[in-house]
């Protein structure tokens, strides 16, 4: 079954404890944490303070999605910040520097992915796919919750989901940016493995209902 990955960004963060354990109590699979810098995207998120009170207060696997510039310069630390997974992007740092902070993210312990903007082709990912636990592939511009879903990185997700199948059929497929209950199946239908959602899981007044509808109608692909 697809796994829910609510992402902190769009919770209210005046009780970001409650908010998270009303997600986990309300059958998230994962918490997805977005950590932006103003350069490589243009918004300004949350860093290490925050990402180090999560992990002390809930148990929950934590996914974190870091959109800034030069990465390879912050894996480690994110890794002892209590990220279980650390994402970046692909177009954030150059070839060497995106294999050194691979290896120290796996050095750390920790599973590591890599993320890509919806203008990037699926190709660039492929030097890397044999180190990778996970794939994250962008329906929206980075930067925001709440936009729109971009329906044309469909067949992007599904030649991903044929790359990973052939060349790393262990590694996972994420999908962040305007899933909902209209796009959710068209996502799970195309191959994804993980579902982040924001606006539709802390904006809905009943959470635990949201995620299992995002589950249920996934599972209608
Ligand atoms: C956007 C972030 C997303 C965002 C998703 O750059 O990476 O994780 O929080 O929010 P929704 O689900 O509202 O599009
Ligand atoms: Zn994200």
């Amino acid at each position: 079954m697809i796994k829910i990955a609510p992402s902190v960004l769009s919770a209210d963060f005046s009780k970001l404890g409650s908010e998270i354990d009303c997600v986990v109590e309300g059958g998230a699979d994962l918490l997805h944490v977005d950590v932006m810098d103003g350069i490589f995207v243009p918004n300004i998120s949350v860093g290490f303070p925050i990402l180090e009170a999560i992990d002390k207060h809930s148990d929950i696997f934590l996914d974190v999605h870091l959109m800034i510039d030069k990465p390879h310069r912050y894996v480690e630390r994110f890794c002892n910040s209590g990220a279980d997974l650390v994402c970046f992007h692909v177009e954030a740092d150059q070839p060497q520097d995106i294999l050194t902070a691979l290896a120290d993210i796996k050095k750390a312990g920790k599973k590591c992915g890599l993320s890509i903007k919806p203008k990037t082709p699926a190709s660039v990912i492929l030097p890397y796919l044999s180190m990778l636990d996970l794939i994250l592939v962008m329906t929206v511009e980075p930067g925001f919750g709440g936009q729109k879903f971009m329906a044309d990185q469909l067949p992007k997700i599904r030649g991903i989901r044929a790359l990973i199948d052939k060349q790393n059929p262990s590694c996972l497929l994420e999908v962040d940016g305007g899933i909902d209950n209209k796009t959710a199946p068209l996502v799970a239908d195309a191959g994804a493995d993980i579902l982040v959602a924001g606006n539709a899981i802390f904006k809905s007044s009943d959470r635990a209902a949201a995620i299992a509808d995002l589950k249920l109608y996934s599972a209608k692909s």
